[in-house]
C-alpha cells in the first residue's frame, strides 16, 4: 500500500494504479475522453490533466502511475484553466448541435463543458464541416462532433481485432474513417463503438432521433440471448411526451459493466434483441381454455381438477425461464410426484470473433444441468395424464419441440405457461399467460455457474401473474422467497437479491 494525498486529503492506495484509476475508485471525478477501463491507454485527449507536487508541468492522470507520498491536485485553479483550454480547442470545430444529438444527456463533452468550459467561441476561422455518413447498416458517423479520442479505433484493434477504423489526414484536418464498411457490418460486436464514443460522433442508426435519454428509465437485466448471461442496462420508455415517436416500452439495450462478466461490451445479437420485447401481436394476456379466452376463476378450477385427478404427471422446465419460475414448477413436481424433464436448448454456430458469445441460445440452461434434470427426448413413456410445460418456444431444438407437442396432445390435462400464443399453447387445454423477461424479477445461472439477477422493471401487465401464484396461491409473497428456498434446498447456500447484487454470485 502507498500513502498519497489527493486535494489535501490522505489516502492509502494499492500500488500499480494510475492516478485516474485511484481517483475513480475514490469517487473523485477527473474528466476524461480517451481513457476507458476496457482499452489500452492512449493519453491523447489531455482532458485528465492534474497537478502533481514537484512536477514542472501538469500530468495526464490516465497515464501517470501513483507513487508513494505523491501529492495530487485535481481541482486547483491551474487544473481548471487547463480543462477550459482543452475544451476550447475541442469545440473549435464542433457544431454544438446538442439539441439534435442523440448523445445529449449522456455526453461527456456536454457535461464537462457545463462544468469547466467557456460559452463563447473566440476563433475567427470558419468551422471545418464533414457530412454525416451512414458507415454501415448499424452505425452512422458524424465527424463534426468527434473529439479524436480513438476509443473506437482501439476497440476494433484491441478487442475485436478487426481493424475497420483508422485516422486519416493531419493536424486539424485529422478525422476517423472506416476502411472496411463490410467488415463492420459483419463484426458481431460493432455497435459497442457507439457506446464507447464519449460524444455523439458515432451512433446507432436504429436509435437515431428515437428517444431523448433523459426520458427513459434504466433497469439492470441479464441478457437472455445466450448462456453467457451478459449484464444489460435496459432503457425503458416510461415517460411519454407529445413529440415522442410511437416506440414500444423497451427502447434500448446497452452493456452494464460487470468486471466478473463480459466487462463492458455486449454482442450485437443481444443488443438488438430488445425489439422483440415490443412485439405484442401474439402476446397471451389472458388464460385460454380450449383456445378460447377464459376467466382466472375458470383457469384455476381447471388447474385444481387436473392436480386432484390422481393421474400421472410430467413437468417440462424451460431454459428461458428464471430460476424462480423453474423452481416453482419443480416444487409442484415434487409435491405431486410428477416426472421432471428439460428440453434441449437451441445451439448456434459462433460468429467470428466470438469473444464471450456462447453457442447455447438460452440464459438458464445451466440450472437444469446443475440439477441433473433428464432430457425430455430421453423420456421412456410419453403417456401422462397431466402435463405442465413452461415457456421455451424459440429456444429449444426441434426434437424437444416434437416430443413436448406429443406429450401435450396425449395428456388429458395439458397446461402451458406461455408469453405468446405458440404451438404449445395451441395444443394445450389450458394456456396460462406468462410474464416476459423485464416484467418479473428473476435470476439466471450462466455457463460459468454464476447466478445473476435480472430486474423486472416493467411489472406484470394486467392479467399476467407469476407461475408460483397460479400454482401455490399466497404461499410465496414474491420471487425472492422462491430464490431463497431454492438456494437453501438445492444449492446448500442462502441467497437473496441483495447478496447476488450487481456482480452476481459464483456457485
Ligand atoms: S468517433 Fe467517437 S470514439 Fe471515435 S475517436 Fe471520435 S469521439 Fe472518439
Ligand atoms: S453474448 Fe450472449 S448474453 Fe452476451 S449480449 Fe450476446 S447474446 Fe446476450
Ligand atoms: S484521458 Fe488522459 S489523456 Fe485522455
Amino acid at each position: 500500500m502507498m500513502n498519497i494525498k489527493i486535494d489535501n486529503k490522505e489516502h492509502s492506495v494499492e500500488e500499480g494504479q494510475t492516478i485516474l484509476e485511484v481517483c475513480r475508485n475514490l469517487d473523485i471525478e477527473i474528466p476524461h475522453f480517451c481513457y476507458h477501463p476496457g482499452l489500452s491507454i492512449a493519453g491523447n485527449c489531455r482532458m485528465c490533466l492534474v497537478e502533481v507536487k514537484g512536477m514542472p508541468k501538469l500530468m495526464t492522470a490516465c497515464s501517470t502511475m501513483v507513487q508513494d507520498k505523491m501529492e495530487i491536485f485535481t481541482d486547483s485553479d491551474v487544473v481548471k484553466e487547463a480543462r477550459k483550454g482543452v475544451l476550447e480547442f475541442i469545440l473549435l470545430d464542433h457544431p454544438v448541435d446538442c439539441p439534435i444529438c442523440d448523445k445529449s444527456g449522456e455526453c461527456d463533452l456536454q457535461n464537462y463543458n457545463f462544468d469547466y468550459g467557456i460559452d463563447q467561441r473566440r476563433s475567427i476561422f470558419p468551422k471545418e464541416r464533414h457530412k454525416v455518413e451512414k458507415i454501415s447498416e448499424k452505425i452512422y458517423k458524424n465527424d463534426n462532433r468527434c473529439v479524436l479520442c480513438t476509443r473506437c479505433i482501439r476497440f476494433l484493434d484491441e478487442v475485436t481485432k478487426t481493424h475497420e477504423f483508422t485516422t486519416i489526414e493531419r493536424g486539424s484536418h485529422t478525422h476517423i474513417t472506416c476502411v472496411d464498411p463490410e467488415g463492420l457490418d459483419q463484426n458481431p460486436f460493432a455497435s459497442n463503438i457507439a457506446d464507447l464514443c464519449p460524444v455523439g460522433a458515432l451512433g446507432l442508426n436504429e436509435f437515431r432521433f428515437k428517444k431523448r435519454v433523459w426520458l427513459t428509465e434504466h433497469v439492470r437485466a441479464v441478457c437472455p440471448g445466450c448462456e453467457a448471461g451478459c449484464n444489460l442496462t435496459v432503457d425503458l420508455h416510461t415517460k411519454q411526451t407529445p413529440l415522442d415517436p410511437n416506440v414500444g416500452p423497451v427502447v434500448r439495450f446497452t452493456s452494464a459493466d460487470n468486471y466478473s462478466m463480459q466487462r463492458f461490451f455486449i454482442c450485437d445479437e443481444g443488443r438488438y434483441s430488445y425489439s422483440g420485447y415490443n412485439e405484442t401481436e401474439r402476446r397471451l394476456l389472458h388464460p385460454e381454455l380450449d383456445g378460447e379466452e377464459t376467466t382466472n376463476g375458470k383457469a384455476k378450477a381447471f388447474l385444481k381438477e387436473a392436480l386432484s385427478s390422481e393421474l400421472t404427471g410430467a413437468v417440462v422446465l424451460s431454459p428461458l425461464a428464471s430460476v424462480e419460475e423453474n423452481y416453482a414448477a419443480i416444487l409442484l413436481a415434487e409435491q405431486m410426484g410428477y416426472d421432471l424433464y428439460r428440453p434441449s436448448p437451441f445451439r448456434k454456430d459462433l460468429p467470428e470473433p466470438a469473444l464471450f458469445i456462447e453457442k447455447i441460445k438460452a440464459p438458464n440452461h445451466r440450472m437444469m444441468k446443475l440439477l441433473e434434470v433428464p432430457k425430455v427426448t430421453d423420456m421412456e413413456s410419453s403417456d401422462y395424464g397431466v402435463v405442465l410445460v413452461l415457456n421455451s418456444i424459440g429456444s429449444i431444438r426441434d426434437n424437444s419441440l416434437v416430443k413436448i407437442l406429443s406429450l401435450l396432445k396425449r395428456a388429458k390435462y395439458s397446461i402451458t405457461f406461455e408469453v405468446e400464443r405458440s404451438e404449445f399453447s395451441e395444443n394445450s387445454k389450458l394456456a396460462l399467460p406468462a410474464p416476459m423477461f423485464l416484467e418479473e424479477d428473476g435470476c439466471f445461472i450462466n455457463s460459468s455457474k454464476r447466478i445473476q439477477r435480472s430486474t423486472g422493471g416493467l411489472g406484470y401487465p394486467e392479467g399476467v401473474r407469476p407461475l408460483w401464484e397460479w400454482l401455490f396461491g399466497n404461499r410465496f409473497t414474491n420471487s425472492e422467497s422462491l430464490l431463497t428456498q431454492f438456494s437453501n434446498e438445492k444449492l446448500g447456500i442462502e441467497l437473496s437479491y441483495e447478496k447476488i447484487g450487481k456482480e452476481g454470485v459464483e456457485l
